[in-house]
């Protein structure tokens, strides 16, 4: 089926809640469905969006807004412990991992209660606590609007990276519509409890360590952490974590020695660049809340009391050029103190 409406109000098709409009909605609720749609003639821009999760409008959207509603999950194989799942592109990401957990699954656990669905996490390669969509990610399935065929693309070839995929390149963006993504499970215990408080979470209880037990633990450390986007707006992470050369990184511990006292840690993880060359990551959390902004309201928008790196909309009535002069007040902070600049991980549009 495919639902058409006119003039619609998004606010709630974005988790920041902007009352912002499109001109055209579009949803369909199956592949046939999908294919039914003429894109010659639709008014552009056509944008196709998730469960807006990641995304800040910043103004009415004059074009056509695509949305899916293909919501199947589908075990369809696999050899030895590993179990083959497919998921519409429409399936509320957290469905399916509490789906894997109910079955005893092993692989998405750790990215319970992320907001979004399924569709988009192949796009942004969503991650936390250590996994990310492209560790069990195997194909993805998609519509190419150009050539007007169906594709589909192995994990490998989808040009993954730190919350990037090919499918976020300037060449393919609004070009392929993700129909569905298989993804690999593993019946074997798979546990990756790396991160600290998810280690002693799932350990404080003494139960046996089963995939209910992490997404349980995870859920739990989201909540302790995260604002929900049902009580408070936000996009959950607005900016990256910065990757910095190791000279860089230098600077900024001795400027952090200097101006808060000689015996601060820099928090960061080694990580390697594009070319191989050694990276530092630091949380731009630690940045922000270096410079003040943790907790810190501005309008209707707020730096977010436990989680410095998300934006929210505190009063619920926040408009996006408050949020935007928020991120760029931010920006400045970072970039005069630390000289470093904050890219934003939510897409603005
Ligand atoms: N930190 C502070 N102050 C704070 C909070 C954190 O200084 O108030 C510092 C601490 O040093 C802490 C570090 O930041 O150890 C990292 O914090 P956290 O573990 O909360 O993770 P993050 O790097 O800030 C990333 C993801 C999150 C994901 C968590 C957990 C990005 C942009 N964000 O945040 O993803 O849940 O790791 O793995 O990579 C999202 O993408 O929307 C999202 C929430």
């Amino acid at each position: 089926m495919i639902t058409k409406t006119y003039s619609r109000d998004l606010s709630a098709c974005n988790t920041f809640r902007m009352k912002v409009s499109c001109r055209i909605f579009i949803e369909y609720d199956s592949i046939v469905d999908l294919l039914s749609l003429d894109f010659e003639d639709m008014l552009q821009p056509v944008k196709h969006i998730g469960a807006g999760s990641n995304i800040l409008f910043t103004r009415d959207f004059n074009g056509t807004i695509l949305h899916s509603a293909v919501r199947f999950i589908e075990e369809i194989g696999g050899e030895g412990d590993e179990v083959l799942v497919s998921a519409g592109s429409g399936v509320v990401f957290d469905d399916l991992c509490e789906w894997a957990a109910g079955r005893g699954l092993w692989g998405p656990e750790n990215l319970s209660h992320i907001p979004g669905e399924v569709g988009a996490s192949a796009v942004q390669n969503i991650g936390a606590y250590g996994v990310e969509a492209k560790d069990i990610i195997r194909t993805v399935y998609a519509y190419d609007t150009v050539s007007g065929e169906f594709v589909h693309f192995d994990v490998s070839e989808c040009g993954y990276g730190y919350r990037d995929s090919m499918f976020k390149s300037p060449g393919c963006q609004g070009r392929y519509i993700i129909t569905h993504v298989v993804f690999a499970f593993s019946r074997k215990a798979a546990p990756v409890l790396g991160y600290g408080p998810v280690k002693a979470a799932v350990e404080a209880g003494g139960q046996p360590l089963t995939p209910a037990l992490v997404r349980e633990a995870i859920t739990s450390i989201r909540k302790s952490k995260l604002p929900e986007v049902s009580e408070m707006g936000s996009a959950g992470s607005f900016f990256k974590n910065p990757v910095v050369s190791v000279d860089k990184y230098n600077e900024v511990l001795a400027e952090a020695r200097t101006s808060i006292g000689p015996d601060v840690t820099v928090p960061h993880y080694e990580v390697s660049g594009s070319d191989g060359a050694p990276m530092v990551k630091i949380p731009a959390a630690w940045l922000i809340e270096q410079c003040g902004w943790k907790g810190r309201r501005s309008g209707n928008a707020a730096v977010y009391e436990k989680q410095p790196l998300v934006i929210v909309n505190a009063t619920g009535r926040a408009l996006p050029e408050e949020i935007i002069a928020l991120e760029d007040k931010v920006r400045v902070s970072v970039r005069s103190r630390f000289g470093i600049e904050l890219s934003p991980e939510v897409e603005h549009i």
